[in-house]
């Protein structure tokens, strides 16, 4: 049988992080084990212990500027990207896409708030939601934060806090365009029967309503598609709609001024998947924009795209340490690690996949054998690899999962009263942390035991 080649010797792509599994500055040293960012793993780990978020601060920014680069290539001057902070939010990361010039998209006060504190302009912040609270919609207007307006009962919402607190509203309208792609059902949000944005069959209707609101002014469109989509026709599409419904909303007056495309680039987890790159992403997006807007002899809207995934993932890995392993004859080997789910949802909740190597031995190099990596939660189902192939390990030893660097630690939960990992910035050599490692006294801070209860010392 021919050799599977480790994915530790793909050719790494320098300009499009999302086309790599692991992150760019990744390395294998004199002594045969694993690097990033110029740090050795297995010294993080003495010094920050496991489980362990680490970022590559190099992968990153190349990300970023990957976005930068190709919008001023294919829409010049006239683009804005945003990041997605669902996919990984932290005060860290609200800096680090504010300092490559990158808006942030935000779902809740938390992550606004994480996104101001952290040094995103208002005025670049983007709000989205379904069922946004008043609390939040009041933190949004008066943080001068543009609203993307969902549904009609966001609508009306908006449009009595508004009016109750005197200050206008640049709103963004959500709609679905009614387009398939392949992706994971639970994170497709393009097709008619989606729980997010107006139906495209309503929008006459919301126009007209628009037209008689005081203090909200209609300026943009917005859709999203899904997430973890590989095919580039959808995007083209999304375009081609997007300006048809800029005509619609012209024949009622509006004036809109800023499409937003959502987000959605896949990445590459496993040697199977082959993503584009973000280049060819954001030209599809912008060329069928531009192709649509000159056959409607309309003037060039600014353009928003909002990625997550792609900005972040591949970035990201986690370190595991080995515990207890238990051979069933004849079937499988389970080993079990000191994390699982509730550090990565994602298997259990998507059936997702991953890549992983050992930090002592990350090209396999004595014998191979199939592991399943089990989670250490009280789940059956808490397995985040089946017949992962690994060279001989034993407990005390590390494990590497790459690409976990969007939708895990902005996911994790604290089941079990597991605490949260730790996470570390890489860089150059340097680590620094970007979270503190919870313990399980901070998850007591929020119990509260009533008075008629007797308090055990
Ligand atoms: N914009 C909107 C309105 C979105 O809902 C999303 C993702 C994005 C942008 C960013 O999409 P991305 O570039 O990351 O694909 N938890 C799932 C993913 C859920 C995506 C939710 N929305 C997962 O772990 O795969």
């Amino acid at each position: 049988m021919k050799e599977k080649i480790s994915f530790l010797k793909n050719k790494i792509d320098l300009t499009s992080p999302n086309k790599n599994i692991v992150p760019i500055t990744t390395n294998i040293d004199s002594a045969e084990k694993l690097n990033i960012g110029g740090c050795s793993i297995e010294d993080l780990v003495k010094k920050y212990d496991s489980p362990l978020y680490i970022l590559d601060e190099i992968t990153l920014r190349n990300s970023c500027k990957a976005y930068k680069k190709a919008l001023e290539k294919y829409y010049p001057g006239l683009s804005l990207p945003i990041y997605a902070s669902k996919a990984n939010s932290s005060l860290f990361m609200s800096n680090l896409v504010a300092s490559e010039g990158f808006g942030l998209d935000a779902v809740s006060e938390g992550e606004l708030l994480t996104a101001l504190k952290g040094g995103v302009p208002n005025e670049k912040i983007v709000f989205h939601g379904n069922n946004k609270s008043d609390k939040e919609i009041a933190f949004a207007i008066k943080n001068k934060i543009k609203v993307i307006v969902d549904n009609d009962y966001d609508l009306r919402r908006l449009e009595e806090i508004s009016d109750s607190l005197g200050n206008d509203l640049e709103i963004m309208i959500r709609f679905t365009p009614g387009i398939e792609c392949h992706t994971h059902e639970y994170i497709k949000t393009g097709s008619f029967d989606s729980k997010f944005g107006f139906g495209i069959e309503s929008l006459n209707k919301l126009f007209q309503l628009l037209n008689k609101t005081r203090h909200l002014k209609l300026i943009g469109l917005h859709a999203h598609i899904g997430s973890q989509i590989f095919e580039l026709d959808p995007h083209k599409d999304l375009g081609e709609i997007m300006v048809n419904v800029i005509l619609q909303a012209r024949d009622f007056g509006h004036n809109i001024k800023e499409l937003n495309v959502g987000g959605g680039l896949g990445i590459k987890y496993t040697q199977e998947d082959d993503p584009p790159s973000i280049d060819e992403w954001i030209k599809t997006v912008s060329l069928s924009i531009v192709k649509a807007c000159k056959k409607n002899k309309l003037s060039l809207p600014l353009l928003m795209c909002e990625p997550g995934r792609s900005i972040v993932s591949t970035a990201g890995v986690t370190i595991y340490k080995i515990g207890a392993f238990k051979e069933i004859p004849g079937i499988r080997t389970y080993l079990s690690v000191d994390g699982g789910m509730s550090d990565n949802p994602r298997p259990i909740t998507y059936q997702s996949n991953y890549s992983a190597c050992l930090v002592n031995n990350p090209l396999n190099n004595n014998s191979k054998k199939k592991y399943t990596i089990a989670g250490k939660h009280c789940e059956s189902g808490d397995v985040l690899f089946k017949d992962l192939e690994l060279g001989n390990c034993k407990t005390g030893d590390l494990i590497c999962v790459f690409g976990t660097g969007a939708y895990n630690n902005s996911m994790s939960s604290n089941y079990n009263r597991i605490p949260k990992p730790a996470a570390i910035l890489v860089f150059d050599g340097e680590a620094e942390i970007i979270q503190r490692r919870e313990s399980p006294h901070d998850l007591l801070k929020y119990d509260v035991l009533p008075d008629r209860f007797i308090k055990q010392s």
